[in-house]
């Protein structure tokens, strides 16, 4: 009996000890269950919530590396660009491209004075967000300036551009491509307003330069919406008294004129003429820039940086590390 009593109150502590357990058991379970699926779902939504931003972000950063939306209707303008190696030229590059950025329907035809293309070149373009071509000449081992000449003694950039026509000619259509073809230096400064006057125009346009030919600007003088002389210190009389920064090109003058190129052998300050010369004449010239009297584009000359301190490191045997590009 005393056993039997006993079983039965075993048997109940185990049942109320198993009951209370399992309880516990679900009741902690539950309410652990409960914070953790709580807990994942907001951390499923923050994760979500940064994933959107991370997106958006990326989104924003390929906007701003990207070109503004290009634009069926408009022209092209396709800027033949002579480039070399020195030590100031990715920062002439990465300073341009900043500007080239903002220009709708641009193509940046970059031609290096060099065998090869180099790394530095290529790289830059690849990631520079413009529409571009990659090319390149040396120029003629006689026609190539000395360290110590004086940069007027012979012209500069000339085989580069005439590359750069060669290959308009080779790779657009005259009945299909519409466009402008403009000469850039790889160290001017251009006012983003400038693209938009050359962008229409019909056969040749000027317009004035600042900072050249030892004065504040050079530019055509208009008279009756006509070009008639060249306001210019130095020749005067020459054809076209102009910068090459001053004119742009209709592509299709371009196209049809197959032979028209730069002269190599040209006196000091014909080269912009040797070209020009044989596609327009002066009266022909459409002035742009409120008559030639805005300036919208500037002769800048960025000077050569010194490396004394380098060249005495290079001496010492302990140059600076050639894995960081400049
Ligand atoms: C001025 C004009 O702005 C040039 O467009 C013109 O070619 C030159 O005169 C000339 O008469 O030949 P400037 O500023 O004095 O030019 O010359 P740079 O800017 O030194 O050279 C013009 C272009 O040719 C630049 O884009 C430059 O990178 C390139 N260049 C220069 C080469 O490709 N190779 C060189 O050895 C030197
Ligand atoms: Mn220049």
């Amino acid at each position: 009996m005393v056993r039997l009593l006993s079983l039965k109150k075993l048997l109940m502590v185990y049942f109320v000890m198993s009951t209370g357990a399992l309880l516990w058991l679900i009741l902690n379970f539950g309410l652990f269950c409960d914070t953790s699926s709580k807990e994942e779902e907001t951390l499923l939504t923050k994760t979500k919530d940064l994933r959107q931003w991370e997106e958006r972000l990326r989104r924003r950063e390929r906007d701003l590396l990207k070109k503004p939306q290009e634009d069926a209707n408009l022209p092209t303008i396709y800027a033949i660009m002579p480039t070399h190696t020195r030590h100031v030229q990715k920062a002439e590059l990465t300073r341009l491209a900043q500007t080239f950025l903002h220009v709708k329907n641009f193509h940046w035809i970059l031609v290096e004075d060099s065998d090869s293309q180099t790394d530095l070149v290529t790289r830059f373009l690849a990631s520079c967000g413009i529409k571009y071509t990659h090319l390149n000449i040396k120029t003629p081992e006689n026609y190539q300036l000395k360290e110590t000449d004086p940069n007027w003694l012979k012209p500069r950039g000339v085989e580069q551009r005439n590359v750069g026509l060669q290959w308009l000619r080779e790779n657009l259509d005259l009945d299909r491509d519409r466009g402008v073809v403009y000469f850039a230096d790889d160290d001017n400064t251009y006012s983003l307003q400038l693209f938009d006057e050359m962008r229409h125009t019909r056969g040749v346009s000027v317009w004035p330069v600042g900072l050249v030919g030892g004065m504040r600007f050079e530019r055509p003088v208009v008279e009756h919406g006509k070009v008639v002389r060249w306001y210019t210190y130095w020749r005067p009389e020459r054809p076209f008294a102009i910068d090459m920064a001053g004119f742009a090109v209709n592509l299709q003058l371009i196209l049809e004129n197959r032979q028209v190129k730069f002269e190599l052998r040209v006196r000091r300050g014909y080269l912009e003429s040797s070209l020009l010369q044989h596609l327009v004449t002066m009266d022909e010239l459409e002035p742009l820039a409120d008559n030639c009297t805005k300036v919208l584009v500037w002769h800048t000359r960025t000077e050569k940086p010194k490396m004394k301190q380098e060249n005495f490191l290079i001496q010492a045997g302990r140059p600076s590390d050639p894995r960081i590009e400049v």
